[in-house]
């Protein structure tokens, strides 16, 4: 599914140019090193951001964000909204743009997105979807620089990211990101779990210019070897939660513990995009 892309919406990496990538990331850091020094960035601007699902950190940071550069957010639960009693995103999506200049949404679904964005006259930004959580990994992709002190996005390029578990949102985002970055990205999912063809594909097109390479196993430890960063995220995410106790036995193998971090470089980085389960895919002391 693409989305319309005509007025800098951000629903899918797949939106970013990798000077885009490398620009934002460039960016963030220097308004973080630099902090208050943009405090009326975005004075006057409002920000919508619509929760069909449960947030912690994406709606907390999008809402500092807009404060600390002058903005306003408006937190809208869809549960909140006339959405609840039927009106359609497409209309909540036109009433929202006559008030609002950008809208984030965190979906169920990746084709309310889409939607949203269709009938939109404003920026609409992806803060997760079913498919794909794109801010999440221009995040990932600022702390690696800021952990391992890369002064220039452009120097991801080469770094190994091992990604142990569920084929899912977070994965696909990555696989985008990582093939426009030239990041070496190995993927170890359990059988029928892999991340869908749709975004293996478009990485495949990506890798091909950015000279990287995609590797997907089954195998957690083949995965991790000399990995600079492991990466893991929670076997069964939001919407999947009827899962969860069947996903426990499939994906046991998959735990990002002190057994795998001994096949990844000595000072390898462990990342999640949280919320942790902690003891299902991530073991308390790593
Ligand atoms: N894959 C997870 C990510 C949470 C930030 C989920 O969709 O629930």
């Amino acid at each position: 599914m693409n989305a319309p892309n005509n007025k800098n919406n951000l629903i899918s990496t797949y939106d970013l140019t990798k000077k885009q990538v490398c620009s934002l990331i460039q960016e963030a850091l220097r308004l973080k090193i630099k902090k208050g020094t943009a405090k009326t960035a975005l004075c006057g601007k409002t920000l919508a951001m619509i929760l069909q699902k449960p947030s912690t950190r994406t709606t907390v940071s999008f809402a500092v964000g807009m404060v600390q550069l002058g903005g306003l957010p408006l937190i809208l639960n869809s549960q909140d909204l006339q959405l609840r009693r039927g009106e359609s995103l497409s209309d909540t999506a036109k009433a929202l743009c006559r008030y609002v200049d950008a809208i984030m949404i965190r979906a169920n679904s990746h084709a309310d997105v889409i939607e949203l964005a269709e009938n939109s006259s404003v920026p609409v930004i992806n803060g997760l979807s079913d498919k794909e959580h794109p801010c999440q990994v221009l995040g990932d992709l600022m702390t690696i620089c800021e952990s391992m002190g890369l002064k220039n996005p452009e120097e991801l390029k080469g770094v190994s990211v091992a990604y142990l578990g569920d084929g899912n949102n977070v994965v696909h985002s990555w696989l985008l990101a990582a093939s426009l970055l030239g990041m070496n990205l190995s993927i170890a999912t359990p059988k029928n779990y892999e991340p869908e063809k749709e975004y293996l594909k478009k990485a495949q097109g990506l890798a091909k210019v950015s000279g990287t390479t995609i590797t997907l196993t089954n195998d957690p430890a083949t995965a991790s070897q000399n990995a600079d960063v492991l990466y893991t995220d929670v076997w069964a995410s939001m919407g999947k939660d009827d899962e969860r106790e069947k996903r426990k036995t499939i994906f046991k193998s998959f735990q990002l513990n002190a057994d795998i971090l001994k096949f990844a470089k000595k000072k390898a980085l462990v990342m999640h995009c949280l919320p942790a389960h902690r003891g299902e895919e991530i073991a308390s002391d790593v």
